[in-house]
């Protein structure tokens, strides 16, 4: 059988990727420009900024994808493309580009949802991976627990009443002084501190077990520093990190894991910016272990916005016959169905 090849695009926020999939699973090619040195200038993402960048970048990241796979676009035989969610002007570059080289090339166009993507991630270092699995999606814009049905088929269980995991992670990032992305550094400040200092509270949203909510947490730190600074007691930068995200990685790990349990899932997936964090993974691994749960996470290459993850997903909706029709159009509040 031939060999089916996706070039596969992504610019929903601060990357711009492209890379070469092959047969749905082998990555030929991952291509990765980072935005992060413009950002950190201005404390996170500003989206004009973004975009600027990404139209600078697309065309020689693509030249790139392709030349490490060792292959011209006419061997190409389908392009993928971030629809959505994300800003919309960052996605609007990676979707003109694609629909422009699929017009050019006679290729069908992918649309693909950022998410469907984040959770893909997952099929690439696991090839025996195949929906059905419970999903624990984290990232900059989303917290869900989601049940991935088939190929592009999700069934949203619980979400994030407020802030997503990463929002509250960046947020609380800036407030403790360590700018951003948040997340990495949060993470790299845990390593010093100790995760029981102090007791913030854990979110929780009565009467839905699989909501999530972590705006409390991060006015909790809040508090914490404000009742510090009023005081003039001295603030250890590494515990406060430290403890919040112990308190973070419990709620995770606590409504995954007890979902799983309850609807009698044997997979649990993790995917999206947060699954990068080091303690979250042991954390959901070990709590796994312990119910006899497969837990699956992407290295952490394929945890940051990526394209080979969207080229994953963008494969199994060309397998389908699934093809987005000329008028594709960036959808930046684009909803996981
Ligand atoms: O998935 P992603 O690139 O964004 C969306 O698709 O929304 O995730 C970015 C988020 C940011 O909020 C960032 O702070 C967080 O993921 N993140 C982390 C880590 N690495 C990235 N959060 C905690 N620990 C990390 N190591
Ligand atoms: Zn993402």
């Amino acid at each position: 059988m031939k060999d089916i090849k996706i070039l596969a695009i992504e610019s929903s926020c601060d990357e711009t990727a492209a890379a070469v999939i092959q047969n749905g699973r082998e990555v030929l090619s991952n291509v990765i420009s980072s935005q992060i040195d413009l950002h950190t200038l201005y404390g996170g993402v500003v989206p004009e900024l973004a975009s600027r960048k990404h139209i600078e970048n697309i065309n020689p990241v693509i030249c790139q994808a392709l030349a490490d796979a060792e292959l011209t676009l006419d061997e190409i035989d389908g392009i993928g493309v971030t629809y959505g969610p994300g800003l919309v002007g960052a996605l609007l570059v990676g979707v003109a580009e694609a629909k422009a080289i699929a017009y050019a090339k006679k290729l069908p166009l992918i649309g693909v949802h950022h998410i469907e993507g984040h959770v893909c991630a997952n099929l690439i270092e696991h090839p025996e991976l195949e929906p059905p699995f419970l999903c624990l999606i984290v990232s900059g814009g989303h917290t869900h627990l989601a049940m991935m049905e088939d190929y592009g088929n999700f069934r949203i269980l619980g979400r994030t009443r407020d802030d997503a995991a990463g929002e509250a992670f960046d947020k609380v990032a800036r407030a403790i002084g360590l700018g951003y992305p948040g997340g990495p550094k949060i993470e790299k400040a845990a390593r010093e501190g100790d995760p029981r200092a102090i007791d913030f509270p854990r979110g929780k949203v009565d009467g839905s077990p699989y909501d999530f909510s972590f705006s409390g947490m991060k006015s909790a730190v809040l508090n914490y520093l404000n009742h510090a600074a009023m005081t003039g007691e001295a603030v250890c930068q590494a515990d406060v990190a430290a403890s919040f995200q112990q308190a973070v990685v419990e709620v995770l790990v606590e409504r995954a894991v007890g979902a799983a349990v309850e609807l009698g899932q044997d997979k649990l997936v993790l995917a999206g910016g947060v699954a990068a964090n080091g303690a979250l993974r042991n954390a959901l691994a070990e709590a796994c272990r312990k119910h006899g749960i497969c837990c699956y996470y992407p290295s952490p290459i394929y945890c940051t916005d990526n394209a080979a993850m969207i080229g994953v997903a963008a494969h199994y909706h060309y397998i389908r016959g699934e093809r987005a029709s000329w008028d594709l159009n960036a959808i930046p509040h684009l909803q996981l169905t």
